[in-house]
C-alpha cells in the first residue's frame, strides 16, 4: 500500500459506525474528538515513527487511531495511570498492533523518564495538563532531530473542562501555558497549533 493510499484510508476511510463504540467528547467524555483523531493519524502516517509513546490514553481511541496508522514494524507505548483505563486501551490496541503494544500502569510523571526512546519517536501528550511540564522535563532533551512531540489541550479551554482534576481548571491551565510557553521558545523544537478540537500544539525536533 501506498503512503498516499495508507493516508486516504486512514483519513477519509475511517469507518464511522465505530466511532460508536468508543466515548464522544460530545457526549461529555474526554477522548480526543474524530477530527483530532484524523490529524494524530495523519501525522503518524507522514512521520512515520519507530515508536509512538502515549501520555494518558484512557479507553483507547487516541492510541487506536495512532496504532492505526503507524507502519508494520513500529510500536507503541501507552502510559496511563487509571488501572481500568489502562486495560481498557489493552483491549482496543491488541486486536489491532497485538504485541506491538505495550500499555504501562503507571504514573507519566515518573515513568516517563524510564521509557527508552528509540528510533524516530512520535510523543502524543494527553495526561493531567498541570503535569505537562513534567512530562516536557522528561522528553525535551531525549528526543533526536526530527522527532515528534504533539501536546493535546493547548488551547486550554473552558472553565469547567478539568475539574475533576486536582487542582482543577486553573492547574491545568496554568500547567499547559508554562508547557506551551517553553516549547515555543525552544530553540531546538519547531512549534505550530492547530486549533481543531481543544487545540494540539505540534512540536519538531530541529536542531
Ligand atoms: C484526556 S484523557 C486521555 C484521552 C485519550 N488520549 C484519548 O483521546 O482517547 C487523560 C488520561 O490521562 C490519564 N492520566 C492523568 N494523569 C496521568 C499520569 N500522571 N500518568 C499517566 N496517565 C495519566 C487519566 O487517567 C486519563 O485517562
Amino acid at each position: 500500500m501506498t503512503l498516499a493510499e495508507q493516508y486516504r484510508r486512514v483519513l477519509f476511510g475511517w469507518d464511522r459506525a465505530e466511532e460508536a463504540v468508543y466515548p464522544d467528547p460530545a457526549r461529555g467524555d474526554i477522548a480526543v474528538s474524530a477530527k483530532v483523531g484524523d490529524i494524530l493519524a495523519a501525522l503518524v502516517l507522514i512521520h512515520q515513527p519507530d515508536l509512538i509513546v502515549e501520555v494518558g490514553s484512557l479507553k483507547g481511541y487516541s492510541a487506536t487511531r495512532m496504532a492505526t496508522a503507524m507502519q508494520p514494524d513500529s510500536s507503541i507505548i501507552c502510559l496511563e495511570i487509571d488501572a481500568r483505563s489502562a486495560s481498557a486501551t489493552r483491549d482496543a490496541l491488541t486486536p489491532l498492533v497485538g504485541q506491538r503494544a505495550t500499555v504501562i500502569e503507571a504514573d507519566a510523571c515518573t515513568a516517563l523518564s524510564g521509557i527508552e526512546l528509540t528510533g524516530r519517536t512520535f510523543v502524543f501528550l494527553d495526561g493531567a495538563k498541570r503535569e505537562y511540564p513534567d512530562y516536557l522535563d522528561a522528553v525535551a532533551d531525549r528526543l533526536a532531530i526530527g522527532d515528534v512531540l504533539v501536546a493535546d489541550d493547548a488551547l486550554a479551554p473552558v472553565r469547567g473542562t478539568y475539574d475533576d482534576e486536582p487542582g482543577g481548571h486553573d492547574a491545568a491551565r496554568a500547567g499547559m501555558y508554562q508547557y506551551a510557553r517553553r516549547i515555543v521558545a525552544d530553540a531546538r523544537y519547531h512549534s505550530t497549533l492547530t486549533t481543531s478540537g481543544f487545540g494540539l500544539l505540534i512540536s519538531r525536533r530541529i536542531a
